[in-house]
């Protein structure tokens, strides 16, 4: 997606270690058109799949993600990353390891929100390793939902994500993949949508 790639070429700034930082728009101050043409975008490539819910992952997923559920007419869902105080009913829980802090953290959704009835859309800003979608996937299974495909806004090719994802047989749609960070220069790929 042009929009994304260029803000990314014009805002996003490499750190060491393969990390690209992009607080200026997606993970700490949010640009909200742009979030909203991401939404739409991810809506029309799955706008034919029977989608009936669209889940994410808090925080910087949830942006993204609310746009793209306003735009299927569907509800949006985020796993929460600690338990919420009020959150006294039955849970979906998926234990999720990240490689970056080294670190395994539960996630959970209510059972109410998600059944076996549901075609599930994922929506998260990066792809790096892919364990928290790996993570959101149980969760959707747990509840006996389909997952339909996974949107992702960030997607680091150089890391094995896409291959994880690819071997469970959903599909993946990244607006803007990154072939490398090297030397302080993004380099990208060619984008699925
Ligand atoms: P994985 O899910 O793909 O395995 O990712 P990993 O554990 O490596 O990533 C942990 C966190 O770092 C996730 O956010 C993920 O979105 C984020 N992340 C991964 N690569 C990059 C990057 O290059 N740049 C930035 N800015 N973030 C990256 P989180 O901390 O769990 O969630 P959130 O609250 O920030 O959304
Ligand atoms: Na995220
Ligand atoms: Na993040």
């Amino acid at each position: 997606m042009k929009e994304l790639t260029n803000r990314i070429k014009t805002n996003g700034r490499v750190l060491g270690e393969g990390v690209l930082k992009v607080d200026e728009f997606i993970t700490h101050q949010v640009d909200p058109e742009l979030m909203e043409q991401t939404g739409k975008r991810f809506a029309e490539v799955f706008k034919d799949q029977g989608i009936t819910k669209v889940v994410t992952i808090e925080s910087s997923g949830i942006a993204p993600a609310v746009y793209a559920a306003q735009a299927l007419g569907v509800p949006m869902i985020f796993a929460r990353k600690s338990k919420s105080l009020t959150m006294d009913e039955e849970l979906l829980t998926a234990s999720v390891y990240s490689f970056t802090k080294q670190v395994s953290s539960t996630i959970s959704i209510s059972r109410k929100f998600l059944s076996a009835q549901d075609r599930v859309l994922l929506i998260d800003d990066f792809l790096a390793n892919g364990q928290a979608a790996k993570g959101l996937i149980e969760l959707c299974q747990q509840a006996g939902a389909e997952v339909a495909g996974i949107g992702i806004l960030i997607e680091k090719s150089f890391q094995d994500g896409r291959k994880l994802l690819e071997d469970m047989a959903v599909p993946v749609v990244s607006l803007a993949r990154i072939a490398s960070l090297h030397e302080g220069k993004v380099s990208f790929l060619e984008e699925d949508a």
